[in-house]
């Protein structure tokens, strides 16, 4: 069992397989991204998933593939499997912002996928293409029923961004709820690289809006989500993820790993360490030895919890959010 200084039993292990992305969200990523990580500094699947058994050994039961767009890594359902052969039973996740889900969604089932997650932002085609920078409402929707077709258990995300879809709130919810799957709307973190103008919706706002055409009840919070639900009177759950929340991190209970071989404790906490080195060395001691030292240093609370103003310069699409 993976266990941190502050006593939280660490199980949960996030992938960042690429941090290139064909989307450009105006809550993530510049138009014009920067320079890319340079290929060769990439780690292979195989190298990858060196570190990825370490954990798994240690009692990881939870992965969730990320990026970037994890779907543009080329071969990604090696990967899968790989992790699924090993240990089937494996929580195995996927966020992925859909697009190229109508192609791999029973590729990846049939591999040992389990779940995914998928943003959705508008139900108005020209509001998505303007998030994303990309004419994608189509694909993005394709993706959302070629996945629940192909057997995946489905989770939308939203955004709420003032005047751009926060009037959208219920009508997203309603669509969620028609294809009965759960829809949590995750409250807009600042940071570096997105548009400097935007401005969330904070989320008893949400729940204010709801509440004027249904009715409904707090869930008890599991502490293995981020995401606190709601239960409308049919049984219908969405949830609230808000991470700027003062008890977000006292059930923290996971890892990052980026594709460069970073690990990192925490999305806010710009330390990390690489396993780069030693997974091509083959020196797996150190690698391991590496976690131990990342468990050691996990902080008990990410630095937006001491001040709505800090943020993290690692982008979002660098660690997998
Ligand atoms: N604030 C809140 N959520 C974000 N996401 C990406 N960037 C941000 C941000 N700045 C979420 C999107 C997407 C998931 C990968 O991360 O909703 O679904
Ligand atoms: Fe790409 Fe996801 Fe970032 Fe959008 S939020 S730009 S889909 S990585």
């Amino acid at each position: 069992m993976l266990l941190d200084q502050h006593g939280r039993v660490v199980n949960y292990l996030r992938i960042s397989v690429t941090e290139r992305c064909n989307f450009r969200c105006l809550y993530c990523m510049p138009e014009k991204p920067f320079s890319w990580v340079p290929k060769e500094n990439l780690l292979t699947f195989e190298e990858l998933f060196k570190f990825v058994k370490i954990t798994i050994d240690e009692g990881v039961n939870k992965i969730r593939i990320t990026g970037g767009e994890p779907t543009l890594r080329g071969d990604l359902s090696t990967f899968i499997k790989m992790i699924h052969d090993y240990k089937p039973d494996v929580d195995l996740a996927l966020t992925t912002n859909g697009y190229l889900m109508p192609l791999y969604a029973k590729e990846y089932k049939e591999v040992g996928l389990k779940r995914i997650n998928m943003s959705l932002d508008s139900l108005k085609p020209d509001v998505v293409n303007k998030i994303a920078k990309k004419d994608v409402f189509s694909e993005i929707i394709k993706g959302i029923e070629a996945s629940i077709e192909a057997g995946l258990r489905v989770k939308l995300n939203t955004v709420p961004m003032k005047g751009i879809n926060d009037g959208e709130i219920i009508d997203l919810l309603e669509f969620a709820k028609s294809k009965k799957i759960p829809l949590r709307f995750i409250k807009y973190m600042e940071n570096q690289h997105a548009d400097s103008s935007l401005k969330g919706v904070q989320s008893d706002e949400i729940l204010e809006v709801i509440s004027k055409k249904y009715n409904f009840k707090k869930v008890e919070k599991d502490n293995n989500s981020p995401a606190q639900y709601y239960e409308l009177e049919d049984g219908y759950q969405f949830g609230i993820i808000e991470p700027h929340k003062d008890d977000f991190c006292k059930t923290c209970n996971r890892l990052r790993l980026t594709a460069e071989g970073f690990v990192i404790p925490c999305l806010y906490f710009d330390e990390a360490m690489s396993i780069r080195e030693h997974v091509r060395a083959g020196d797996i001691d150190a690698a391991a030895n590496v976690l131990k030292e990342i468990l050691r240093n996990k902080p008990e609370k990410n630095r937006w919890a001491n001040s709505e103003n800090e943020s993290s310069s690692r982008a979002f699409y660098e660690t997998g959010g």
